[in-house]
């Protein structure tokens, strides 16, 4: 079995690919596969992938590959997947679900709390050489405690989120979700509310949607006037879930208070008029990324290769393939 692994992953995962009796594993360096042609190129030889978020993973590839048998996504979201496609081919998709809930939950509180008390301002300001007196009403910000969290999307990611805010920050939980959560009633008193009504509710919106045709565009200009003027946004989910254009005008025109973004709309360019905002928190989509998460992702993505390798069940399919192509 040829392995193409599309991009340097965690080594302990890539070793056990390597260990594999039967199996060749070929690993492209950093960069190469943003060449379209090269990614091409080396697809057509394999019969597995393991595939970042980076790569489109598409009719032309899946054409071009005609022994592939699995995409095995190193990330939880597999929008990067053409997933009729892949459906069509008989072609299995594995992603990498559960590994990552605490960091990226851990993280989207980090981007809630910077944003809400403006801390990569206040540092911005230490650093420049302006920090010369206290004052009372100095980079002063949101409360954070107490306060209500709106989440959108009660899925492992969501629920984790609310878990900590509910829990740790005695925050009052809305949730918008197709499906109702009695366990996070009872425990953490979560309401279950249609999307206007936590808009309109919360102090805090956090994203925890997969990217779909449904969720494109979702938080627009209508969606960001319903919010407080004191509200916070945090996006930890995928960025075309949000219109950056009518964001950044809410952010500078005062419509909402602040965001908190680890992803955008055209990963990696940044709207520029994000870039000037100081009540813009921005990361370079790093929520999943502590070392122990990123190995973990890794070490399930090669789970999931392994596991076709000998005729076993992917532990985590979101497509089934065909027993063989
Ligand atoms: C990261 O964005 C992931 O989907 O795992």
């Amino acid at each position: 079995m040829k392995v193409l692994v599309t991009r340097p992953i965690p080594e302990p995962a890539v070793e056990r690919l390597r260990a594999e009796p039967a199996t060749e594993t070929r690993m492209l360096e950093e960069g190469a596969a943003l060449d379209r042609a090269a990614l091409l190129d080396a697809a057509s030889e394999a019969d597995v992938i393991v595939a970042l978020l980076t790569e489109r993973m598409d009719a032309e590839l899946f054409d071009r590959a005609s022994s592939l048998r699995m995409v095995a996504n190193m990330a939880v979201g597999f929008d990067n997947v053409d997933i009729a496609a892949a459906e069509a081919r008989g072609i299995w998709v594995t992603n990498t679900p559960g590994v990552l809930d605490g960091a990226t939950a851990d993280l989207a509180l980090a981007l809630l709390l910077a944003a809400a008390r403006r801390l990569p301002e206040a540092e911005r300001f230490l650093r420049a050489g302006r920090y010369r007196r206290w004052g009372p009403m100095l980079l002063t910000g949101q409360e954070v405690h107490g306060r209500t969290l709106g989440i959108l999307g009660m899925g492992r990611i969501g629920e984790a989120v609310a878990r900590r805010a509910g829990l740790g920050f005695g925050m009052e939980i809305l949730y918008w979700d197709e499906r109702e959560r009695p366990d996070l009633e009872r425990e953490l008193g979560a309401r279950r509310t249609d999307l206007d009504g936590l808009l309109g509710a919360a102090d805090f919106v956090s994203i925890h949607l997969p990217l779909t045709e449904g969720t494109t565009g979702l938080i627009g200009a209508d969606e960001l006037a319903r919010m407080k003027p004191t509200a916070v946004l945090v996006n930890t989910a995928r960025g075309p879930i949000v219109d950056e254009e009518a964001l950044a005008a809410a952010l500078r025109s005062g419509v909402i208070w602040a965001a908190g973004l680890d992803v955008f709309e055209r990963e990696p360019e940044i709207h520029p008029d994000l870039l000037d905002l100081d009540n813009a928190v921005l990361l370079p989509h790093i929520a999943s990324a502590s070392i122990p998460t990123r190995l973990a992702m890794a070490q399930l993505a090669v789970d999931n290769v392994l596991a076709l390798h000998r005729g076993e069940d992917p532990p985590t399919p979101v497509v089934r393939g065909a027993s063989r192509r």
